[in-house]
């Protein structure tokens, strides 16, 4: 199946959109001017941030001797010259113990000078440090995490030179607090110490761009552990770029990024791939790092820096294709065609031309179009391929990448300088957010986060009608356990309302429960739980009181009768969800 994905010619948007680059632009050239109503933070990664983090290399096993070699490495290399700022420790940096006055310490076998020291020689490489911490009371490594120290943290990473702060969330369901209430003590925190930290969200994708992240970090992951191999790099690329996250109407995460604020699908795995075959090891690695630049991710190299090849180091440090990914205009690229695995992407620049990825997911040969139709341009226009640094010529109409193999790309950028041309529509606040008084039916609006199995919207996960206590329901959701979807914006409602059963359809002897949370699972605040149904219990109303919610996750879990463990054949249906805005 083809799929065009429309793109908008807005006047409207073009417009809104140059005042909103305009209004930013004033503000970027500037380190220390803020704008009248955003925190200076707000612009403390005006383009994705750029570095290299020890996790995807070393993972537990790093010390000083590899921490240096990797900040010596990346000025040898060209890294830093190239745009790489921030080294960052990833977990495992730290000691079993804090010291008695509850100052975390570092590992004295790993780094007997301490953190202060590692500081001092990665900024005398001209480089920026970074360092990883869990919001929970232990990291996902098991040792001490920031619960219950949070001011006494950020003034240690401050005094030891620290400028980007990783901030986990192993383990954070037990905080008792919300993501957004977490993070805010942070950004608290970092502010009280004076010292400017990028604050990084690491929380597996639990929509971060949904409860508002942006309104304290710079970034957030939108997915899961990257692993060293392509089908997870798609994977989590598609948490950002495609709709394994949110609703397929949004077409990705784009509009949840610009200038101040990233989605962050991982760090990298260029230089980590395996595979027998060097050329097709090649074309994965530029395959992974085009589809970075593209979607605007934060590039965090994560290989063996002393040890790479001329191959990846000249991959990661491609300046024309680099340049796409820190355009300043912040858009997130997007997909504009779709044909099985072939994908093309668009990513208007400031300039007023465009960056395009043409990219072969699968592993037959085959040629890809770009029509000029597809990223909003007409006539005769320029290609230049920017992993070559050689322009094409001038093509009419379109241009077809021939005879791509397995992971094979291209990276172009096409048009003339000039006005910047338009992006693609945003879903708009009425289509994904509550912005009315009276009822808004939840069927009615976009779900922007989503995990494991989708909603069927106004229908039962197997496609039927919704049946409720006999009388057929309009609206709701289908959903097949497990299911978890969250609502953006609803604070705006006082209450929300509907019922809750195991579908008609659903004849198996398994359990399921409905639960109904303010925000993600680490926030763990539960409004409204149904409690084991069966497909013999009676339909459960509920009705709950919204009290300045700003967003909403609806959960489907199937547990078995016999041992207790997660089914996940149950299937279930909200049946009429409605926020209900009295004024
Ligand atoms: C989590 C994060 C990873 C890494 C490890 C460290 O899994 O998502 O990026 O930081 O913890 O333990």
């Amino acid at each position: 199946m083809v799929t065009k994905i429309t793109e908008s010619t807005s006047l409207v948007f073009l417009l809104a959109f140059c005042i909103a680059l305009s209004g930013c632009k004033s503000t970027r050239h500037s380190n220390t001017v803020n704008t009248v109503d955003e925190p200076e933070y707000a612009f403390l990664a005006p383009t994705p941030p750029m570095g290299w983090n020890s996790w995807n290399v070393f993972a537990k096993d790093i010390n000083e001797a590899k921490i240096k070699a990797a900040a010596d490495a990346m000025v040898s290399s060209g890294m830093r010259d190239a745009g790489y700022q921030y080294l960052v420790l990833d977990d495992a940096w730290m000691a079993p113990k804090r010291d008695e006055q509850g100052v975390l310490q570092a590992d004295p076998a790993k780094f007997p000078k301490g953190m202060k020291d590692i500081g001092d020689y990665i900024h005398s490489r001209g480089l920026k440090f970074g360092i990883y911490e869990d919001r929970a009371y232990r990291t996902c490594q098991s040792l001490p995490g920031s619960f219950g120290h949070e001011q006494i943290d950020m003034a240690t990473f401050a005094a030891w030179g620290v400028d980007y702060i990783k901030m986990d969330s192993c383990s954070a369901e037990h905080n008792g607090r919300l993501s957004s209430e977490d993070y805010a003590i942070y950004r608290k925190y970092i502010e009280e110490t004076g010292r400017r930290m990028v604050l990084s969200i690491s929380d597996f994708g639990n929509g971060a761009w949904v409860w508002g992240g942006k309104e304290t970090s710079q970034l957030w992951r939108t997915g899961w552990d990257i692993q060293p191999w392509m089908d997870s790099v798609y994977n989590c690329g598609d948490t950002s770029g495609g709709s394994h996250r949110s609703h397929p109407a949004f077409n990705g995460l784009w509009q949840f990024a610009g200038p101040g604020y990233w989605n962050d699908p991982d760090m990298l795995q260029v230089g980590n791939i395996k595979m027998e075959d060097d050329k097709v090891r090649e074309a994965a690695n530029k395959a992974h790092f085009g589809l970075w630049c593209i979607l605007a991710a934060p590039l965090m190299a994560g290989n063996d820096l002393p040890n790479m090849t001329d191959t990846v180091r000249d991959i990661l440090t491609a300046p024309e294709v680099i340049a796409v990914n820190q355009d300043v205009r912040g858009v997130q690229g997007y997909k504009v065609w779709v044909d099985g695995k072939l994908e093309v992407y668009n990513k208007p620049l400031a300039d007023g031309t465009t960056g395009v990825l043409l990219l072969n997911k699968g592993r037959e040969e085959a040629d890809i179009t770009v029509t000029w139709e597809m990223i909003g341009l007409s006539g005769k226009q320029r290609v230049r391929d920017l992993w070559e640094r050689r322009d094409l010529g001038v093509f009419e109409g379109s241009f077809t990448a021939k005879a791509l193999g397995e992971h094979g790309s291209m990276m172009l950028k096409i048009g003339k300088k000039g006005k910047p041309l338009p992006t693609a529509a945003p879903v708009p606040p009425e289509q994904h957010t509550v912005t009315r008084e009276g009822v808004t039916s939840l069927s009615d609006l976009y779900y922007a986060w989503k995990n494991y199995n989708a909603p069927v919207y106004n229908r039962t996960f197997g496609g039927d009608l919704i049946v409720v206590d006999g009388e057929v329901v309009e609206k709701g959701f289908g959903c097949k356990s497990k299911a978890a979807f969250m609502f953006a914006g609803t604070e705006r409602g006082d209450r929300l309302m509907g019922t809750v059963a195991l579908d008609a359809s659903y004849h198996g002897e398994n359990e399921g429960r409905f639960r109904i949370f303010h925000e993600d699972y680490f926030g763990n605040r539960v409004l409204w739980d149904s409690g084991k149904m069966t497909k013999n219990s009676p339909p459960k109303e509920f009705d709950i009181e919204l009290d300045g919610c700003n967003c909403l996750m609806l959960t489907f879990e199937g547990r078995t009768t016999k041992d207790g463990k997660q089914a996940n054949d149950v299937l279930g249906v909200f049946a009429d969800p409605r926020v209900i805005a009295y004024d």
